[in-house]
């Protein structure tokens, strides 16, 4: 297609284009409000539960005790990952990316979900469900098994929080981490057309079974402009290495033109409403530790950001330093990232089978025209 106007250009990474409509959530990024089915993220992280916000994403509304009952049972009976998939897992190299490992086996679970391509809701939801359950004991199991341990089965009495905790080091974590790891996942759970769920919403425009949307989800969000940043902060305070060193080494890294990672945002404007509670966790868990130096050192980034380049935190910034300080290596932030986000995934997938459209635009042709073929002899 070609345009006179280049309004290709002037949308450069899509920045502004509105391309579907949902119910599902919405960022404010000017005054830094996130909603998720119209309830304010603060409230929900102050009051709900991970398993709530799944159901108030797939369904719209806060369920009632029977509904949240049920879907609790419903995800607990789904924890076990089908065998197969998890045996796979054991022939991959050890020091496999965990996004990687956790992409081939998502993608794997479709050979043992015979209705796994179905797209009416009904069918389709079961799939969400099974794929909501069982992402953790993925991740963790390939936690275990590098490093040479067995996996640890999940517990069903257990919510996805505590289970996903307990199963990565074979002992319950106590209540305090149990309830702010529970408010993470609430956090990261749905932000509008971030790019993966704007990948998942293309890919099940195309009718695609729901594994294959999730798979390609979990491929962007990989990268270290999405998800993978929360990986790429830690790297950069360990890098760092002292609450001292950090005014220089971010002078040099400005100079360099260097992205630090965890700052800034597509569509925040100001701060983003999930890093006000990461950075309530980091400083908690810095003080339950009696080591505030990754704390510190965050703030410190993130004081001169504010007034070097009139920037702030997102919500990678400070997830880095309350999980590294909970004990969960570096390389599985971001599959923690992707054991949240499926319920937003799959939301957005729900609804887009819903009322499907196949998602196809065009681009703006910047190429040449009216070339003439020349043998290959002659070129
Ligand atoms: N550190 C330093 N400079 C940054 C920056 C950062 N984290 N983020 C943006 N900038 C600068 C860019 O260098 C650019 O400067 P220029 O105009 O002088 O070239 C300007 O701000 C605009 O950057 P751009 O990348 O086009 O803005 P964006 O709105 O598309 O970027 C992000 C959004 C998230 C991709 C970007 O801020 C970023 O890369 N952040 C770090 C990665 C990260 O934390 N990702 C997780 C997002 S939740």
């Amino acid at each position: 297609m070609s345009t006179t106007d280049s309004t290709a250009a002037a949308a450069a990474g899509l920045r502004g284009v509105v391309a579907a409509q949902s119910a599902i959530g919405d960022v404010n990024g000017e005054q830094g409000i996130l909603i998720y089915q119209g309830y304010n993220i603060h409230d929900l992280a102050e009051h709900s539960t991970f398993e709530e916000v799944i159901y108030l994403l797939w369904h719209g509304r806060l369920p009632n005790e029977n509904e949240l009952e049920e879907l609790n049972a419903e995800i607990r009976a789904n924890y076990e990952a089908p065998p197969q998939v998890i045996e796979m897992t054991r022939a991959y190299p050890n020091d496999a990316d965990p996004m990687d490992v956790l992409r081939t086996a998502v993608s794997a679970l479709d050979f043992y979900d015979k209705d796994g391509h179905k797209t009416d809701r009904e069918n389709a939801m079961w799939t969400a469900i099974k794929l909501t359950a069982q992402i953790g004991t993925i991740t963790a199991a390939w936690e275990r098994l590098r490093n040479g341990n067995e996996p640890v089965a999940p517990d069903k009495s257990l919510n996805i929080a505590a289970n996903f905790l307990y199963m990565l080091r074979g002992e319950r974590a106590d209540q305090d981490e149990e309830h702010m790891f529970d408010v993470c996942l609430i956090l990261h759970a749905d932000h509008e057309l971030n790019a993966s769920t704007f990948t998942t919403r293309v890919v099940a425009g195309t009718l695609a079974g729901m594994y294959g949307c999730v798979t390609a989800g979990i491929a962007a969000l990989a990268g270290p402009l999405h998800g993978g940043a929360n990986t790429a902060v830690m790297k950069m305070l360990i890098e760092i290495g002292d609450l001292d060193k950090v005014d220089a080494w971010l002078d040099k890294a400005l100079e360099e033109k260097r992205k630090i990672m965890g700052i800034g945002h597509a569509v925040y404007k100001t701060e983003d409403p999930r890093a006000t509670w990461l950075r309530k966790y980091s400083k908690h868990m810095a003080e339950k530790k009696g080591e505030s130096k990754w704390f510190d050192m965050s703030q410190r980034v993130e004081q001169l950001m504010h007034e070097k380049k009139g920037m702030f935190p997102n919500v990678d910034f400070y997830s880095a330093s309350t999980y590294y300080m909970m004990g969960i290596p570096l390389d599985l932030f971001t599959p923690i990232f992707a054991i949240s986000r499926i319920s937003g995934w799959t939301g957005h997938i729900l609804e887009q089978y819903g009322n499907n459209k196949l998602i196809r635009p065009r681009a703006e042709y910047i190429g040449q025209r009216d070339l003439k073929y020349t043998p290959i002899t002659e070129r």
